[in-house]
């Protein structure tokens, strides 16, 4: 039986102090219910508003990349340092402890392989196994320009709208196909047609007036690294993408292919969450490879 309350204590309403109602964080996010900002929380930490994301899912399409040959070997160590780890299911259930903290960025498109035509892609994870795995998010390539354009628009407004069932945002990747040019005009009109599509967030390339790009992108931007560069360089890259408006990184190979791949993680997190200079964060980058 409940219990009836017979506290001597004096109730208190606060009749002094407003309800707080604030606005949520995140560009173009106030608009969703409780539980996918929630997630969406999990993934760009509120306190700077960004997020560091691991990627390591390109065996979806390439098999063992280099790098992640091994998962459990070479992705493990990394883990405390990213916000959220964007991969697969089957890596998920076969090599990542289920006692990780981490929001999970779930890859939900594939189908062809590298020796195929790479647009020709379709819905890889029902959006009830999607919540049995209790992802933060699921991650659809989108083809703009490529040959299965329309196919892969629609694979992501499906995701889209069975996410919206149960508050499960979509991030929606831009791919870009062997014979489109990566510049800001092609950026532009990608990620905005993502926007526009339902994409609560929106992955891409930085280009050269990347600044143009955001603006124009009604929900955050995160930038993939694409192939590795130097630390140094791949550095410079999140910096300016932070500055020009990007919400965080998505970045892959130029962390989990670097000579140091904790030192390099470590050395995106200053730059995106601490607001550290690229000198800064190469600093960090070349003490922590160098500490044995
Ligand atoms: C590419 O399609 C994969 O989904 C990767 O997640 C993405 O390219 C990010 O990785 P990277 O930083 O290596 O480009």
């Amino acid at each position: 039986m409940a219990e009836q309350d017979f506290s001597k204590k004096e109730k208190n309403y606060h009749a002094d102090i407003p309800q707080k109602s604030e606005a949520f964080y995140l560009k173009g996010s106030n608009g969703y219910d409780w539980g996918m900002r929630n997630r969406l929380a999990r993934i760009f930490n509120p306190k700077s508003g960004k997020t560091v994301m691991l990627a390591f899912d390109h065996g979806y399409f390439q098999g063992p990349t280099t790098g992640l040959e091994r998962v459990d070997v070479t992705i493990r160590p990394l883990i405390p340092y990213a916000d959220a780890l964007m991969l697969t299911r089957g890596v998920l259930r076969s090599m990542i402890e289920p006692s990780v903290t981490n929001s999970v960025v779930m890859r939900a498109s594939g189908g062809p392989s590298i020796l195929k035509e790479l647009s020709n892609e379709q819905i890889a994870v029902d959006m009830e196994d999607a919540l049995r795995m209790n992802v933060s998010a699921v991650a659809v390539q989108v083809f703009i320009g490529g040959e299965y354009e329309t196919q892969s628009v629609h694979n992501m407004t499906r995701l889209v709208d069975r996410g919206m069932r149960y508050g499960i945002p979509v991030l929606g990747v831009t791919a870009v196909g062997k014979d489109l040019v990566r510049d800001v005009r092609y950026i532009s009109l990608a990620t905005r047609i993502l926007a526009e599509l339902g994409a609560a967030i929106v992955k891409t390339y930085h280009v050269p007036g990347f600044e143009q790009v955001a603006a124009a992108c009604p929900v955050p931007i995160v930038i993939a690294g694409g192939k590795k560069l130097p630390e140094r360089e791949a550095l410079q890259m999140a910096r300016d993408a932070i500055n020009q408006g990007a919400s965080g990184v998505d970045m892959g190979r130029n962390i989990f292919q670097s000579d140091s791949p904790v030192a390099m993680i470590g050395a995106v997190r200053k730059v995106v969450h601490d607001s550290s200079s690229v000198k800064e964060a190469y600093q960090y980058y070349e003490e922590m490879k160098n500490r044995k």
